[in-house]
């Protein structure tokens, strides 16, 4: 039995929507966080032959997400393959917008190559887990990550890690329930029925372009304004979709009024937001504890949970 951890990651430049749904080749490349406190810890033990995989999400046999499971490990020893019994456990809540499925299928392609003594280098099992899942790929590298796409593959690289600028992400958790719609289908209908969705896929070159300045420059100012537009842009496309899709809540509002607060009077913080009713903020170190507070009194937030930047997918032990 091989155990791997990963952490999810948060994008600040986003990946919504596919070129090549066969093959989950994403529309755009993405530029995202790698968190450090949040954790998914993934064990694979292949039985002596084939046979049905099994799964346990937090000990509970899990049907739902199997049969993606099933695929990303046929992806990665071949249909032959013995059958696997995989064990994921998670210090957060899964399928709420955490970018739960980025850090199980990290851990899941890590666990099941070092289980099988599969050699892989990091883009290969990045692939791999992008495959699976399309953010699954950057939670193999640590700190800043940048994913770019063309018609071919995928390639991840770190653009900065977490000592060269130690960025902190505190996230507002305001529903720990399971969303309705999968960020998978909900791509494909954003990308079928939004008028907005080809201006979306054209501008985001540019906005990955500033990003990464700002990134190498440590410019906090210009990553918090493409970050705060490339977010506000994706949930446009969203909610200009039929039917629409809306994953926010009151409490998401909320949130995101106390981060324009805060910027009011100067502290260096911005939102980010994925498929689902979390706020996630990032700021600088020094103003960490104002950004907790201030998140943890928003009405409508049922708890606060801070992170640092870490590292890539690993095996444990
Ligand atoms: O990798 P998926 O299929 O769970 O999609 C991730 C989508 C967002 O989290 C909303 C954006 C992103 O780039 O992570």
């Amino acid at each position: 039995m091989t155990v791997a951890q990963a952490q999810p990651n948060i994008a600040l430049i986003k990946y919504w929507g596919k070129r090549d749904s066969g093959r989950n080749l994403p529309a755009t490349g993405s530029l995202s966080l790698t968190l450090e406190s949040l954790w998914t810890r993934m064990s694979v033990r292949f039985a002596e032959g084939p046979g049905e995989d099994r799964l346990y999400v937090d000990g509970i046999n899990n049907d739902s997400m199997l049969g993606r499971v099933t695929g990303c490990l046929d992806r990665l020893c071949g249909a032959a393959r013995p059958a696997a019994t995989v064990e994921s456990t998670s210090n957060f809540p899964i399928g709420a917008g955490l970018a739960s499925s980025a850090a199980a299928f990290a851990s899941l392609v890590t666990a099941a190559a070092a289980a099988t003594g599969q050699a892989h280098d990091r883009q290969t099992l990045a692939r791999l887990a992008g495959a699976a899942s399309g953010s699954a790929a950057r939670s193999l590298y640590p700190g800043i990550v940048e994913l770019k796409v063309d018609d071919r593959e995928i390639g991840v690289t770190s653009i900065a890690n977490a000592d060269e600028w130690p960025l902190r992400v505190v996230v507002a958790i305001t529903d720990e329930s399971t969303k309705r719609l999968g960020s998978g289908e909900a791509m494909l209908r954003s990308a079928a029925t939004s008028p907005f969705y080809s201006a979306w896929v054209e501008r985001q070159e540019a906005d990955l372009e500033v990003a990464r300045n700002a990134v190498l420059k440590r410019n906090f100012e210009q990553l918090a304004a493409v970050s705060e537009h490339n977010c506000l842009k994706m949930h446009s496309v969203m909610w200009t979709a039929r039917p629409a899709i809306v994953y926010w809540n009151q409490a998401t509002l909320a949130c995101m009024e106390a981060v324009r607060d805060l910027q009011k009077y100067g502290v260096p913080v911005f939102f980010t937001i994925d498929a689902g009713p979390q706020v996630k903020a990032v700021c600088l170190a020094e103003v960490e504890g104002r950004v907790i507070e201030m998140l943890s009194s928003t009405a409508g937030v049922r708890r606060v949970l801070a992170s640092g930047l870490g590292e890539g997918a690993r095996v444990l032990g």
